[in-house]
């Protein structure tokens, strides 16, 4: 037996275990994003795809899906408040939530999928 054949399974094995590894952290990576939203009152105006009071958080990523400054926007908007952007509510602003908390909501909105 050639060293070759003999580390193919040994990579093979090492994907499968990377791949099982990386899986279960990205799920809970949006799952704690969504806990977050939740924690911090965001999901009593919004909803990931439909029209709360708040607009969809897919509504959200798709209006702004491309734009560079999206994230400094969106981050503007949670933190001081917004209004006339969506309709005429307006949306209160969230001074006392951590700016990361505030990053990682907006992130989250963004990825929102259609
Ligand atoms: C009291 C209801 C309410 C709560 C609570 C609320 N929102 Fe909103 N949100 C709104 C409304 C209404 C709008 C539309 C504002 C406008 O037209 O400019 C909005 C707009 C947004 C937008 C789009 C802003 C823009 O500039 O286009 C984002 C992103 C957003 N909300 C995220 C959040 C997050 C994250 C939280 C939780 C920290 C949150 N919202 C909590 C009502 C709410």
């Amino acid at each position: 037996m050639t060293t070759l054949q003999a580390r193919r399974p040994l990579r093979a094995t090492a994907v499968t275990i990377a791949a099982l590894y990386a899986w279960p952290v990205l799920a809970t990576d949006s799952d704690d994003a969504a806990e977050l939203a939740r924690a911090s009152g965001c999901l009593s105006c919004h909803s990931q795809k439909e029209k709360i009071v708040g607009p969809a958080f897919a509504s959200v990523a798709e209006k702004y899906a491309g734009q560079k400054d999206a994230l400094a926007e969106l981050t503007m908007s949670v933190q001081n408040g917004s209004v006339r952007k969506w309709g005429r509510i307006p949306m209160p602003a969230h001074a006392s939530l951590p700016p990361a908390d505030v990053k990682r909501l907006v992130e989250w909105v963004l990825k929102t999928p259609q």
